[in-house]
């Protein structure tokens, strides 16, 4: 990690735990940048918050960014969301989620 360098950990869908490094907005949102770096065949709407494959859980940390309604209409319809269920893709890559921690939850 350099200086300005975030990192960020998930457990992938294995229940391994993984680390990403990023930028502050490197990337337009969370999905995005797990897509091209670490996660194959995620995002089926490319991010549109319309599939809900991009759900995560938080399990540590706190996202701000509020939630749209697409968003909230997504994750009521997935089996098993709860209130600290989020879409990837509608989370915006920034040093606010350097240190938080989730797990992928979407199916793929
Ligand atoms: S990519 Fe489809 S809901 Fe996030």
């Amino acid at each position: 990690m350099t200086l300005n360098t975030y990192r960020l950990t998930y457990f992938n869908e294995f229940g391994e735990e993984c680390t990403a490094d990023f930028r502050n907005r490197e990337y337009h949102n969370l999905m995005e940048l797990l897509f091209d770096k670490y996660i194959e065949e995620w995002g089926d709407c490319k991010g549109r918050a319309w599939c809900g494959t991009c759900h995560i859980r938080i399990v540590e940390g706190t996202v701000t960014e509020k939630m749209g309604i697409d968003e909230k209409l997504t994750l009521s319809k997935i089996e098993g969301c709860s209130l600290v269920s989020r879409l990837a893709c509608q989370i915006p890559v920034t040093p606010e989620l350097n240190g938080i921690v989730f797990k992928i939850e979407g199916d793929r």
